[in-house]
């Protein structure tokens, strides 16, 4: 029964494309860019046998989650230098509320491993789930974008793509849009502040380490030291993206995503504060990963105690992919280190979801903590 609604909403949201999930908050006035980056950059090169089928992903990937005791060969070696053209596609959306305080602070805001820039941008019952409309209701700018490699954003073998090349993009995108780039109408903002979510947290917390100036405050939500890589690595039932849909044919071996509703549940939301509905819009609008990626986290610089700005980290309690499956206990540290230069440092709790805060059932009063706390810090 649950099956069969499963199988009629998935139909319902699977729509051709992924820009057929466009939506632009009608409290917003959006503008779509597509901006190029140039990229020089030092990155680890893959050094292992490439897989072809699902059966050498899930070999690659219990290789990749022995214990290191195993001595097994590490699969990248480098560092080595990268250089490459992108076009990254994003949105810029300001507040068409009259008279805000808060239009000329601009979030920039960084998505995970499994989502595009639609993560803030939910079509889903977005008086719910919409970041972005929900901050802009409070008189916010935001610009999201799609990361390398996925959405309408440029691709890269996902034997390539990986961290460091996305921390440059980052500090190029938060370059320009300190200096009215890409902010339609507004111009040069006040503010700029660093918001990510996940993977976009860790580069925002990396962009913020080598360049500490990049931004005036930072909102890092899904952002947490608990990693044991080999047990993610096996907790997110990696197969090959191109097989299990036509839309990322164009995509190399190297492109990964979990196999289906449930390894999303399990690594991304927690019962009972998700709706079935919201899981399966979530599902439907999942965007695959590259499995370095995933590899090159551990190897980014955190210590970001050179920054001087407000930072925010916000966790569900019950995040199993940062965590460990709870966060009270193991986010104080060492995120207040990374963090010692940070004026008005806090980290918070988000009771009871899981790793997507965005598509939890009180995700709005977590959006609020959000508001409330640059508002606080005079953002
Ligand atoms: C690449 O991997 C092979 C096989 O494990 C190893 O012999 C070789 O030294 C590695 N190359 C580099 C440059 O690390
Ligand atoms: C972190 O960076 C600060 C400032 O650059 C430096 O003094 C400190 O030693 C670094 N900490 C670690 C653990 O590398
Ligand atoms: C919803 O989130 C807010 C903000 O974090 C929190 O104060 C409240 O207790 C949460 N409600 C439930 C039912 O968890």
């Amino acid at each position: 029964m649950y099956f069969t609604l499963a199988i009629s909403l998935l139909l319902q949201f699977c729509l051709p494309t992924a820009t057929a999930y466009r939506y632009f908050p009608p409290n917003g006035n959006c503008v779509d860019y597509d901006i190029l980056v140039s990229i020089s950059t030092e990155v680890a090169t893959w050094n292992a046998t490439k897989w072809n089928d699902d059966f050498g992903v899930v070999d690659f990937v219990s290789f990749a989650a022995t214990r290191t005791s195993a001595g097994l060969p590490p699969p990248i070696t480098g560092p080595s230098l990268f250089e490459g053209q992108f076009t990254i596609a994003a949105t810029f959306c300001s507040p068409n509320v009259k008279a805000s305080p808060h239009h000329k602070t601009v979030l920039l805001a960084t998505h995970g491993l499994g989502f595009d820039r639609g993560y803030w941008n939910s079509q889903y019952q977005p008086e719910d789930y919409n970041f972005a409309q929900y901050i802009l209701n409070k008189g916010y700018s935001i610009f999201f974008y799609d990361r390398l490699g996925v959405g309408a954003s440029s691709s890269l073998s996902g034997f390539v793509n990986q961290a460091s090349i996305q921390v440059e993009i980052l500090r190029q995108l938060a370059d320009f849009i300190r200096h009215g780039k890409y902010t339609d109408h507004l111009g040069v903002p006040d503010h700029v502040v660093l918001l990510g979510h996940s993977f976009g947290s860790f580069i925002s917390t990396a962009l913020l380490a080598g360049a500490p100036t990049s931004a005036d405050a930072a909102i890092l939500t899904g952002l947490g030291f608990s990693l044991d890589s080999a047990v993610q690595i096996e907790s997110l039932n990696l197969r090959m993206a191109s097989a299990q849909d036509q839309k990322w044919a164009h995509l190399d071996a190297g492109y990964l995503t979990w196999n289906d509703i449930f390894g999303n549940i399990n690594n991304f939301l927690k019962a009972p504060t998700y709706t079935f509905g919201a899981a399966v819009y979530s599902e439907a609008s999942k965007a695959p990963i590259g499995v370095l990626e995933v590899l090159s986290i551990q190897s980014l610089n955190f210590n970001a105690t050179r920054f001087r700005g407000p930072t925010l980290v916000m966790n569900g309690e019950f995040d199993f992919l940062v965590c460990g499956g709870f966060c009270p206990g193991v986010m104080e540290e060492p995120a207040t280190t990374f963090f010692s230069g940070s004026k008005g440092f806090r980290t918070y709790i988000q009771p009871q979801a899981g790793h997507a805060l965005n598509f939890h059932q009180n995700a709005t009063a977590g959006y609020e903590v959000i508001a409330n706390y640059l508002h606080e810090h005079g953002l």
